[in-house]
């Protein structure tokens, strides 16, 4: 009969073996996947393990912090933390095109893992936090093939580490499961899917650091409304997004040109089809209110009502 003790305890005995006296090196993204296994592999190796956690000045409100003060601060874990918010924004600047930005965040990414990791020596492994729908999408052994231009952390070909994925044979629910049974608080573990081009694919055509903040104040909003709602857990994916939108409105007894900003929600089981989510009128009536009222150069919301097919989750 299998459960998650055993399962963590056999793997805590697998890691230690394979790895013996020799280092590790994660990619942490913020993500669940990467953080149970960081929180994992430090429990079966401790010091041996490195981190590192690339900040491409694309997260949402307060990750980065979230991040660095749960992992590193409360289970200890050592962590080299990047910030490279304006090598990714000058890469960026005055691209409009949605795969182009996605190369560019993907290709940027590799590259400051890259001189990051050269900086450490003698790493012999490199962990990953695959799951087992990673594995089956990809219809090969090697599971980062296939995501790599859709998964920022792909691995660089030109590294040469053994690879490590305790999550393998794991469904996300049971790597949720995993991090609670680790003891990883629950903001962290039952943390929505994220892309990892992050707001960059949210930002719709160009990117500016006045067009992310907006949507990084929206969206830390709309959480904190479907929160106290009490949906959090109902809906697969909630974020705001920047059409590129500027419309006509009226504050006080003034005109306004200023941005229209999106609500994405969506019920899925796995992201690959969804439902756009019925936010009852109540709150999203809340939520509009305060964004518009909280969030400079916003003057009106719109709410997307289609389903994935025929559009997709994210808008790029
Ligand atoms: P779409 O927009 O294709 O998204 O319906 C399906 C799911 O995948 C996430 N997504 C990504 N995840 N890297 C990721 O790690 C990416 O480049 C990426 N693009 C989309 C999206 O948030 C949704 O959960």
């Amino acid at each position: 009969n299998w459960s998650m003790d055993d399962f963590i305890d056999l793997q805590i005995a697998q890691i230690r073996e394979t790895v013996g006296d020799k280092k590790v090196l994660l990619g942490l993204s913020g993500g669940v996947d990467s953080s149970v296994v960081g929180v994992l592999l430090h429990k079966a190796i401790g010091s041996q393990l490195t981190s590192i956690f690339v900040d491409h000045g694309l997260l949402r409100k307060g990750e980065a912090k979230q991040v660095m003060d749960s992992l590193e601060g409360k289970f200890g874990l050592n962590i080299v933390q990047v910030n490279a918010q304006d090598r990714f924004l000058s890469k960026l600047a005055g691209v409009t095109e949605p795969e182009k930005k996605r190369k560019i965040i993907g290709n940027e990414f590799i590259q400051v893992f890259n001189d990051e990791a050269q900086k450490l020596d003698g790493i012999d492994f490199l962990a990953q936090g695959t799951l087992y729908t990673d594995v089956i999408e990809s219809g090969t052994d090697t599971a980062q093939t296939i995501k790599s231009h859709h998964n920022v952390g792909g691995l660089p070909e030109d590294m040469h580490f053994q690879l490590i994925e305790p999550l393998r044979s794991l469904f996300k629910d049971e790597a949720r499961e995993l991090g609670e049974k680790l003891g990883m608080p629950s903001e962290l573990v039952w943390r929505q899917p994220f892309p990892g081009p992050g707001l960059g694919i949210r930002v719709l055509g160009e990117i500016t650091p006045e067009k992310l903040q907006i949507v990084r104040d929206s969206d830390l909003i709309l959480r904190e409304e479907i929160k106290k709602a009490g949906l959090d857990r109902d809906i697969w994916q909630y974020f705001t997004v920047l059409p590129n939108i500027k419309s006509v409105g009226v504050m006080g007894d003034g005109r306004t040109y200023d941005y229209a900003v999106g609500i994405r929600a969506v019920t899925s089981i796995d992201g690959m089809t969804a439902d756009f989510a019925h936010i009852p009128w109540d709150v999203l009536q809340d939520i509009s209110v305060r964004i518009v009222n909280e969030v400079e150069h916003v003057n009106r919301i719109l709410y997307d009502v289609t389903s994935k097919p025929p559009s997709t989750i994210e808008w790029e």
